[in-house]
């Protein structure tokens, strides 16, 4: 190991050590960028694989000005949790679904990716570097940020010849601060996605492009927005960050992966635990009406966990949803973040020790 390397692993062992917890308002946390004290580094150059990835310090990285992110947005990122239990083990959860979507992410935007050991590895190694920011139970958990980015110079539209893996982490809490269940805009002059496109994709372009419709809805006083199908207009498909699920009597449903949702891995793991509990679980195009009659709605995702709605607002059309007790999302979100957490059995073999 270079003497640089061996300096920052025994600064890692020694911290981590004696200083259980970093110093954190653990109370106040939200979902922002908390800095914390290492990353994890790999890079691929011309047509070869990633290798001697490595953990560095948390700093700002030096990119050229013609580097093909800045440039034409050839990036990719995951998101997923570290969780600490109880008994002060760390958990990851369903951490080879997020290096499987990277890999399919980056076939779509022509980029090389890390192969799933190699995630696995850098995200262990960010997160353990990292632990004294693994909030106590309860208070949240530490977010972890792997992305993938062509790094290398480009001026004509083209792929880079370079690109770089990095693997970040900051603590958070909730994502929707404010009142229990969200209040929806349904947005039906923009859109997040299109067939083709690249919205089944975790691509970094993705997401700047809501933010005009998420500012406009804020401002009416809209928590968040939902953005309907771009070809008919008549369908949901997701929201700014997350994905939508509904219930009507014991059918839940949530709109199919397609190509322009999002394959989000709590969705998927919701899907099970309903079909678990007894629920019919459809996965289908949803006309928005079945929103406006839903017995209750929900969305998902590794940073709003399941957060309930409220109400939605279409064309003018308010609804409100049942959000108190005995609600689905309430029994669902008790159950996930109970195998998350190490709370109950984790039959399912979702969580990974670290
Ligand atoms: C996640 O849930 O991890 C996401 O990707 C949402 C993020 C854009 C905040």
């Amino acid at each position: 190991m270079p003497p640089s390397l061996q300096k920052i692993s025994q600064s890692v062992e020694s911290r981590s050590a004696d200083e259980k917890y970093a110093d954190v308002n653990w109370d106040e946390l939200g979902f922002g960028v908390i800095p914390t004290e290492f990353m994890y580094i790999m890079k691929c150059s011309n047509g070869g694989e990633f290798s001697q990835g490595h953990l560095t310090p948390y700093r700002n990285i030096e990119l050229s000005p013609s580097a093909g992110v800045l440039n034409y947005g050839q990036g990719l990122f995951e998101g997923l949790k570290a969780y600490r239990t109880e008994d002060d083990r760390f958990l990851l959860f369903r951490p080879e679904e997020n290096a499987l979507r990277m890999q399919m992410g980056a076939e779509r935007m022509l980029m090389p990716s890390p192969s799933t050991q190699q995630f696995l590895d850098a995200v262990k190694q960010t997160v353990l570097a990292n632990k004294r920011w693994i909030p106590p139970l309860g208070k949240g958990t530490l977010y972890v940020r792997p992305l993938l980015i062509g790094s290398g110079p480009v001026l004509g539209v083209a792929p880079a010849a370079e690109y770089t893996f990095l693997v970040f982490a900051a603590p958070v809490g909730i994502y929707h601060k404010g009142p229990a269940g969200l209040n929806l805009y349904v947005e039906d002059q923009l859109h997040r996605a299109t067939p083709g496109g690249t919205g089944g994709v975790k691509s970094i372009t993705n997401y700047s492009p809501a933010y005009l419709a998420q500012q406009q809805a804020r401002a009416k006083g809209f928590s968040d927005v939902l953005f309907l199908d771009s070809v008919t207009g008549k369908y949901i498909e997701e929201l700014t960050a997350c994905n939508i699920f509904i219930l009507k009597g014991n059918v839940l449903a949530t709109p199919a992966v397609h190509g322009t949702i999002l394959p989000g891995i709590t969705r998927k793991s919701i899907i099970a635990i309903a079909l678990d509990f007894g629920y019919q679980v459809e996965e289908r195009v949803i006309p928005v009406e079945d929103l406006l009659e839903a017995d209750e709605a929900f969305c998902t995702g590794t940073a709003v966990v399941v957060t309930p709605i409220g109400a939605a607002t279409y064309q003018g059309k308010r609804v409100e949803y049942n959000t108190g007790k005995g609600t689905l999302f309430h029994k669902l979100r008790e159950t996930l973040t109970g195998i998350q957490t190490g709370r109950l059995e984790d039959k399912k073999g979702w969580t990974m020790e670290i």
